[in-house]
C-alpha cells in the first residue's frame, strides 16, 4: 500500500526546491500583508486578517487541477472534520488558488461546497501579483501549475512556530501536528478519540484494492452510501463497460479532453470537482475494479441493473461480466 501513497507524493513534489527551514520562526515582518479574496468575495489582508494570532494550515490548489489537488482537498476535508469546532475559532485552513485568473470566488465557492467546507476553511484567490507574493513567501515556487507541490505549511502566528506538513501521509499524525501548534494542547486523549471516530479510514486491510480505495478514493466516493464529492460507485462495474472503466481510472482527464461522451456526462453532473488522474498502474486498476465489483456484489444487485442484465444474474462477480451493460446505459445512476 505504501508505495501508492509514496508514488503520489513523489509525483507531485518533483519540483521540490528546498525553501526555508523545516521549522521556522516567522513573524509579521516576514509575511506580506497583501489582499486576497475568499470564496464569498470578501477581501482580506494576508497578515492582518488571515494569519495574525491564529493557528493556520495553508496549501495551494486550483480547481482545474487534473491530478493531485482534488485528492489533497478531499484529505484536507477529513482533517477539517476531525478538527471540528476549532476550525474557524482558533484554527483556520487556507487553500490558495495557483490559478487566480481562472479561479473566481464563485468557482471557489462551488469547489468549497463540493467538499462541504465550513466557514473557517477559506479558498482564496486574488490578483496574480498578490497570489505570487504569498506563494513565494510560503515556499510554493514551482514554475508551472503541473509541478506544484502537494505539501503545505502549518503554523501558529502567535508563537511564530511554522512547519512543513504533508497531506499524503497519515492524516491522524497530521491532525495531531496541527493541534500540537497550540501550546495548551496535550496529546493522548484527543488522539485516542480520533482513532475511534473513523476506524475504517485508518485500517489498511488485505483485500486487493481495498487499501488503495480507502487511501486514494474513499475521501471522494462511497460504495453504496451515496454521493460524496463524486458519484456513488456501487454498481459502477455493472453500469460501465470494463474497458471504459479501466481507461477512465487511468486517464480521466484525457478521456474528458477527447470528449468521451460518458466522461463529459459525468463532468456535467459533478461540475465543481474533477475526477483526478492518480497515476494508477494496471495492477492498481485491476485491484480497484475487483474491489468495486466485490463491494457491489455484497450490496446486492440494484434492481434496474438486474433487469438490464437479463438472465445473467449469477455472473456479476466482477470478472465474468461483459457486453450486458453499455457505457451509456445508466447514466442517471450517479445522481442519486
Ligand atoms: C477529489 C475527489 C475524487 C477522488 C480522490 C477520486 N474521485 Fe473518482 N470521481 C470524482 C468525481 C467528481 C467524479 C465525477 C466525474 C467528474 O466530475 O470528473 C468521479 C468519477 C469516478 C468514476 C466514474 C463513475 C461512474 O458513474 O461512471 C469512477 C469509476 C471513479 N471516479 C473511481 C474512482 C476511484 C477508483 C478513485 C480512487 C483511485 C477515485 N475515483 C478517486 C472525484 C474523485
Amino acid at each position: 500500500m505504501r508505495r501508492h501513497l509514496l508514488a503520489l507524493a513523489c509525483a507531485a513534489t518533483l519540483s521540490v526546491t528546498a525553501i526555508g527551514p523545516a521549522k521556522a520562526e516567522w513573524d509579521g515582518s516576514y509575511f506580506p500583508n497583501v489582499e486576497l479574496v475568499n470564496q464569498d468575495g470578501v477581501t482580506l489582508r494576508f497578515w492582518d486578517d488571515l494569519l495574525r494570532d491564529k493557528i493556520v494550515v495553508v496549501n495551494f490548489v486550483y480547481t482545474d487541477c487534473p491530478d493531485i489537488c482534488g485528492l489533497s482537498t478531499a484529505r484536507m476535508a477529513q482533517v477539517v472534520d476531525w478538527l471540528g469546532e476549532r476550525i474557524g475559532k482558533d484554527i483556520f485552513v487556507y487553500s490558495i488558488s495557483l490559478d487566480p485568473g481562472t479561479d473566481t470566488p464563485q468557482r471557489l465557492r462551488d469547489y468549497a461546497d463540493a467538499f462541504d467546507a465550513p466557514d473557517g476553511w477559506m479558498f482564496l484567490t486574488g490578483s496574480p501579483e498578490n497570489v505570487d507574493i504569498v506563494r513565494f513567501k510560503m515556499g510554493e515556487r514551482s514554475e508551472s501549475l503541473a509541478q506544484h507541490r502537494s505539501d503545505m505549511v502549518i503554523g501558529n502566528a502567535a508563537t511564530g512556530e511554522w512547519r512543513r506538513a504533508s497531506l499524503m501521509g497519515s492524516l491522524v499524525v497530521l491532525t495531531e501536528e496541527i493541534l500540537s501548534l497550540d501550546p495548551a494542547w496535550t496529546l493522548p486523549p484527543a488522539i485516542a478519540s480520533l482513532e475511534t471516530i473513523t476506524p475504517g479510514q485508518l485500517v489498511i486491510k488485505d483485500t486487493p484494492g481495498e487499501g488503495l480505495f480507502l487511501s486514494a478514493c474513499a475521501a471522494c466516493h462511497t460504495v453504496g452510501e451515496g454521493i460524496r464529492v463524486g458519484p456513488d460507485l456501487s454498481g459502477v462495474t455493472l453500469r460501465r463497460d470494463r474497458e471504459w472503466l479501466k481507461a477512465y481510472l487511468k486517464v480521466p482527464n484525457r478521456m474528458l479532453a477527447r470528449k468521451d461522451p460518458v466522461a463529459v456526462e459525468l463532468d456535467k453532473a459533478f461540475p465543481a470537482v474533477r475526477m483526478p488522474n492518480l497515476q494508477l498502474n494496471d495492477t492498481d486498476v485491476e485491484d480497484l475494479i475487483h474491489y468495486l465489483a466485490v463491494q457491489t456484489e455484497l450490496l446486492g444487485q440494484p434492481q434496474e441493473v438486474a433487469e438490464a442484465a437479463g438472465h445473467d444474474h449469477a455472473d456479476h462477480s466482477g470478472h465474468g461480466q461483459s457486453g450486458h451493460t453499455h457505457a451509456d446505459g445508466h447514466q442517471h445512476d450517479h445522481s442519486h
